[in-house]
C-alpha cells in the first residue's frame, strides 16, 4: 500500500463536505463473493457465459438453468459475511452508496437501506419477467426453483439487471443527483468496464468531484483528478476512513 497516496486521499476526504461511494464486485470479494472479471481465478465471466446466464435471450432459451445459477449464487451469499471494507463504511452513516453489487452486504454491515442505490438490482428479490409489477423477497438459503408469477403467469426471475436491459430509472435518477452534489467519490473494486454504471464516475469527475480509486488492479480510466490506491478494499478502507 502506498502510504503517501493514502495520506493524500485521507486529506481529500477530510476536507470534502459530501462524499459518496461507487462500488463493484471487488468490494465483496473478501467476503467470498466471486468477481466477474479481473485476475481472480473464480471470476464468474471466465467460467460462465454471461449471454446464457445474464441476458433476456439466455433466459428465453433456458429459464431453469438461469434460475439454478442465480440460486447457486444466492446460496454463496447466504453463507457470506460483510468484510472489513463494508464495516468501515458502515461506520460513516453520511456516505451515500452507488453500487453495482446485487448483494446486501453493505446493508448487513449496518449501512441504512435508504443510503444504498443498487444500480443493477438485488439478488435477494424476484420479479415478474413480464414486468406486471409483482416483486417478492426470496430466501437466500432456500430460494425457489423456476416458477410462474402469481399475477400474470409469466416466469419470475431475479430482480437484477441483465445485459441489454435498462437500469432502474428511479435509482439512476437518484444516483445522478448524488454525483452532481458531491465533492469526492470513492470508487471501490470495479473494473470500470460496464456502462452506463461507470458513466456516473465520469459525471462526478466532470462536475469537479475528486475521484479516489481503491482496487487490486489498475483501472482503465481517463478521469483527470484521480488518486489510485492499489490493494484490497478490506485492507485500505479501514485506514482510509479511520
Ligand atoms: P468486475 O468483476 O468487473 O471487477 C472487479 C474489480 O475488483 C476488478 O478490477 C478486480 O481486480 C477488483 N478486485 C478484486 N478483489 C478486490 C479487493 N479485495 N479489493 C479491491 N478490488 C478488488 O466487477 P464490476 O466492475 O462490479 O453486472 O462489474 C460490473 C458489472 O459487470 C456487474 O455489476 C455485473 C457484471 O456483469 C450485472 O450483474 C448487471
Amino acid at each position: 500500500m502506498d502510504e503517501k497516496l493514502l495520506t493524500q486521499a485521507r486529506d481529500i476526504l477530510g476536507k470534502a463536505e459530501r462524499v459518496a461511494v461507487f462500488s463493484g464486485a471487488g468490494l465483496s470479494a473478501e467476503s467470498g463473493i466471486a468477481t466477474f472479471r479481473g485476475q481472480e481465478p473464480d471470476a464468474l465471466w471466465s467460467r460462465f457465459d454471461p449471454m446464457q446466464l445474464a441476458s433476456v435471450e439466455g433466459f428465453a432459451s433456458d429459464p431453469a438453468t438461469v434460475i439454478d445459477w442465480y440460486n447457486w449464487r444466492r446460496g454463496k451469499l447466504a453463507q457470506a459475511q460483510p468484510n472489513a471494507a463494508h464495516r468501515a463504511m458502515a461506520g460513516h452513516p453520511g456516505l451515500m452508496h452507488l453500487t453495482q453489487n446485487v448483494d446486501d452486504l453493505l446493508e448487513r454491515a449496518g449501512v441504512p437501506e435508504s443510503n444504498v442505490l443498487h444500480l443493477h438490482g438485488s439478488i435477494g428479490k424476484d420479479r415478474c419477467h413480464a414486468a406486471c409489477g409483482i416483486e417478492e423477497d426470496i430466501s437466500l438459503e432456500k430460494p425457489e426453483p423456476l416458477r410462474q408469477c402469481k399475477g400474470c403467469g409469466a416466469y419470475m426471475r431475479p430482480a437484477v439487471v441483465w445485459f441489454g436491459e435498462t437500469l432502474p430509472q428511479d435509482i439512476w435518477s437518484q444516483a445522478e443527483v448524488v454525483c452532481m452534489e458531491i465533492d469526492c467519490l470513492l470508487v471501490i473494486g470495479t473494473s470500470a468496464t460496464v456502462y452506463p454504471a461507470f458513466s456516473l464516475v465520469e459525471l462526478a469527475a466532470g462536475q469537479g468531484s475528486q475521484i479516489i480509486v481503491v482496487n487490486t488492479e489498475a483501472i482503465d480510466s481517463n478521469q483527470g483528478a484521480l488518486i489510485e490506491i492499489s490493494g484490497k478494499a478490506g485492507d485500505i478502507l479501514p485506514k482510509l476512513l479511520d
